[in-house]
């Protein structure tokens, strides 16, 4: 059964690790991504974006086959399924479908704005058991079409939006979707220990997980961080595998052309990365 990914979280602040959101496509990530939460007795936060959600047809189509899976892989560790970066219509349309968690994203509404649509979302959510996520300041770089120039929040605004009752946020601190660039100034560390000040123990997302060094992914747990999202790095283990898959001719061996085979090596690649991840963030044996 799918669940809120308010309890985790806050088990995770009061435990000093962090859960991994890992965002999905199709059903070789879903499936690999469920196993290896299971296989490692982890929490998971299973992402979608909008345009992930539209590629597998529609929200309906990832609730029923998330929920379905969860039945038939007999998954007992605790699994959200939540709404990445969603628009206002989108997150009313993944509370139809049987999402157990949203994130809104108004960052790039004036604060007024962001304020307004959070609130009514907010009471949306909670009236029936969701857990909400909401953003200020952005995120850079690109995701699935949502492109933020990456400011670093204003704690005092983060401040005003934890005062709606969000579960968890995510606040800006120099992160990017994607890879990082060579020039890449790092994590604001200062901004996120003014926004931890302000904001108490209500759980920090951090994403743009991909390629940020470990060292700096423990001290931002250590700063309240409890939530990290991964997407790129998933999407790379699957391209690296596949394509050695076919440069050794594999595809060309009997019945290598069977997509089941076709598409194994990448399934396992993700598999890695996010047992890896897990380690890394300190929710295996978590759940
Ligand atoms: P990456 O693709 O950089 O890992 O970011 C994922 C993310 O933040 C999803 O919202």
């Amino acid at each position: 059964m799918l669940v809120s990914a308010t309890e985790m979280l806050k088990k995770a602040v009061e435990g000093h690790y962090a859960v991994g959101q890992f965002n999905i496509n199709n059903l070789e990530w879903t499936k690999a991504i469920l196993l290896t939460a299971q296989e490692n007795n982890s929490p998971v936060i299973l992402g979608v974006s909008e345009g992930a959600g539209k590629y597998m047809t529609g929200y309906k189509t990832v609730s029923a086959m998330v929920n379905a899976m969860i039945e038939e892989l007999n998954i007992t560790v605790p699994v959200a399924l939540h709404l990445d970066h969603g628009s206002y219509a989108g997150c009313y349309k993944c509370v139809k479908a049987g999402f157990s968690s949203i994130m809104f994203d108004g960052s790039h509404f004036p604060i007024e704005e962001n304020v307004e649509k959070t609130t009514e979302l907010v009471h949306v959510a909670h009236n029936l058991g969701l857990s909400i996520e909401a953003e200020v300041g952005s995120i850079g770089g690109e995701e699935d079409g949502v492109v933020g120039a990456g400011e670093i929040a204003d704690p005092a605004e983060c401040k005003r939006i934890a005062e709606l009752g969000v579960d968890f946020l995510a606040a800006g601190i120099g992160n990017i979707h994607g890879k990082y660039p060579e020039n890449w100034k790092g994590l604001d560390f200062d901004a996120l220990a003014k926004i931890k000040e302000l904001v108490g123990d209500l759980p920090l997302v951090l994403h743009g997980g991909t390629g940020i060094p470990e060292d700096m992914i423990k001290k931002a747990i250590s700063l309240g961080v409890a939530k990290i999202n991964v997407n790129t790095e998933c999407q790379l283990y699957f391209q690296e595998a596949t394509r050695k898959y076919i440069e050794e001719g594999k595809d060309l061996q009997g019945k290598g052309f069977d997509p089941r085979k076709l598409l194994a090596p990448g399934f396992e690649g993700i598999k890695t990365i996010v047992k890896e991840k897990m380690e890394l963030f300190g929710s295996v044996g978590k759940a």
